[in-house]
C-alpha cells in the first residue's frame, strides 16, 4: 500500500510561481504543499533572467514575499536600443511614469524560500512529482530523495513545474498540447566578473547579430550574444567572446573580466491549449513560454499566480468555482499580449539566418518607427514595464 498524505493545494514546482502562490495562500490561511525535484541549493543558484516589472516588485513587497527586491534591486528608468551604429534611449519614466528593477530571479527565489520556511511552509525539496491524475480529485504521485513513493491528495493541483511540466498532461491531455513556435537562433549567455559597462541595458542589433548588455551587481555582468541553437558554449575562447561582444556593441567599451558561467538559451514561444481541467491548473512556464527578449517570463508567471491565488482562496472559503472557471480567459489576455511583445522584440532585434535584404531593411524601418516616434517608444515602454496587474 502506498502512503497517502492530504493537503488543500498541491503545488508542483518551487520556482517563482509555485513559491509565490504558496505564500499568497498561506496569508489567507490555506495550506499547500510545494514539491520540487531539485534541492534548495540548486534552486537558489541557477542563473535566470534579471528584470522585474514594477508591478512584480510591488506585489513581492506588498505581500512580504521579497522585501529586498525594492531595497536592493536597481531601478532602471529606461533601456537603450542600438542599431545602425547609434544608441537610442527609451525613457520609460518620462513615457509611462514607470520603471523596472534589476534583481536576479535566484534572489527572488532565496527570498521566497526564506519567507515560506519562516512561516512554517511545507516546501519539499528533492521530492519529484512522477505523475498527476484525476483532475476532479487530484492525486500527485511523489518520489522522495530516498526513492520512497507516496501519494499527495489535494482539493486542487497547480502545475508550476516549468516547461517540462508533469501536470500539463492532466490539464491538456498531452505533454505538448499547445500553440508553439521555435526560432532559428538562440542566446549565448555569459556571467563575468566586471562592473556594469553602461548604466542601463543595451539591446543592440548589429550586422553581426544581436547582443544584450545586462548586469547582475556592481561586480558581475550578464551579457548575451545571438548564436546558433547548436553552439557548444565551450567552443569559443574568452578572447573570441569579448571580440564578438565588443564588435556588436560598437560605441561602448565593454568592461571585460573573467567569464565564470556560459549557457545557451533556446528561443521558443508556447501557450498550452488549456490552462484548467477540473481542479487542475497550469501557471508560469508550465502554461506558456516566451523567448527571453524583454524578460517577460517571471513577470507573466506572477500575473498568473495573482489570478489563481484569488480563485483558490474563493474556492477554499466559499466552495465557488467561479474564479477557477474564469481563470483561463482572464489570464489569456496578458499571456497573448506578452507573447506578442516577446515575439515582437525578438523579431525586431534579431535577423534569422535566411533573412532577405528586404527583411533587413524592413527591420531598420521598424526600429526607427519605435525610436523616432513618441507613440512607438511609448508602446515599448508600456509593455516592457508591464501592464496593470489584477490585484494592484
Ligand atoms: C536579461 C534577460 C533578458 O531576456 C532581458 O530582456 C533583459 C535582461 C538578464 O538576464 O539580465
Amino acid at each position: 500500500m502506498t502512503r497517502t498524505e492530504r493537503t488543500r493545494v498541491a503545488i508542483v514546482g518551487a520556482g517563482p510561481a509555485g513559491l509565490l502562490l504558496s505564500h499568497l495562500l498561506h496569508r489567507e490561511g490555506i495550506d499547500s504543499v510545494v514539491l520540487d525535484e531539485r534541492d534548495r541549493d540548486q534552486i537558489e543558484t541557477t542563473v535566470r533572467a534579471g528584470i522585474l516589472e514594477q508591478g512584480t516588485v510591488e506585489v513581492l513587497d506588498a505581500t512580504g514575499a521579497s522585501e529586498r527586491a525594492l531595497r536592493e534591486g536597481h531601478r532602471h528608468e529606461g533601456i537603450e536600443l542600438r542599431f545602425g551604429g547609434e544608441g537610442h534611449r527609451i525613457d520609460f519614466e518620462r513615457l509611462v511614469g514607470r520603471g523596472v528593477y534589476l534583481y536576479p530571479q535566484h534572489e527572488v527565489l532565496k527570498d521566497l524560500i526564506a519567507r515560506r520556511l519562516a512561516d512554517g511552509g511545507d516546501v519539499r525539496f528533492g521530492h519529484r512529482a512522477i505523475s498527476a491524475r484525476d483532475a476532479e480529485n487530484p492525486v500527485v504521485e511523489v518520489e522522495t530523495p530516498d526513492g520512497e513513493r507516496y501519494e499527495l491528495v489535494a482539493d486542487a493541483v497547480v502545475g508550476a513545474d516549468g516547461s517540462r511540466s508533469v501536470v500539463r498532461t492532466l490539464v491538456t491531455g498531452s505533454q505538448t498540447g499547445g500553440y508553439f513556435r521555435e526560432y532559428p537562433f538562440a542566446w549565448f549567455g555569459i556571467l563575468c566578473e566586471a562592473p556594469p559597462s553602461a548604466p542601463e541595458l543595451i539591446y543592440s542589433a548589429s550586422p553581426r547579430g544581436f547582443a544584450l548588455v545586462s548586469q547582475r551587481s556592481e561586480t558581475v555582468q550578464r551579457l548575451y550574444l545571438q548564436c546558433d541553437p547548436e553552439l557548444d558554449p565551450d567552443s569559443m575562447s574568452e578572447a573570441e567572446i569579448w571580440d564578438e561582444l565588443q564588435a556588436r556593441v560598437a560605441g561602448t567599451t565593454l568592461h571585460e573580466g573573467p567569464i565564470f558561467q556560459r549557457d545557451v538559451l533556446r528561443f521558443r514561444s508556447f501557450v498550452a491549449h488549456r490552462l484548467l481541467n477540473g481542479n487542475a491548473l497550469l501557471v508560469g512556464d508550465a502554461a506558456h513560454t516566451v523567448p527571453p527578449t524583454g524578460a517577460k517570463g517571471l513577470n507573466l508567471a506572477v500575473a498568473d499566480v495573482l489570478l489563481v491565488a484569488d480563485a483558490l482562496i474563493e474556492f477554499a472559503t466559499t466552495g465557488s468555482r467561479a474564479g477557477l472557471d474564469a481563470y483561463p480567459a482572464a489570464a489569456s489576455h496578458r499571456i497573448w499580449r506578452a507573447q506578442h511583445f516577446s515575439w515582437w522584440m525578438t523579431s525586431m532585434l534579431h535577423a534569422a539566418p535566411d533573412e532577405t535584404e528586404f527583411d533587413l531593411h524592413r527591420q531598420m524601418g521598424e526600429l526607427e518607427s519605435v525610436t523616432a516616434s513618441e507613440h512607438g517608444s511609448a508602446y515599448l515602454a508600456e509593455a516592457y514595464t508591464g501592464w496593470p496587474l489584477a490585484r494592484l
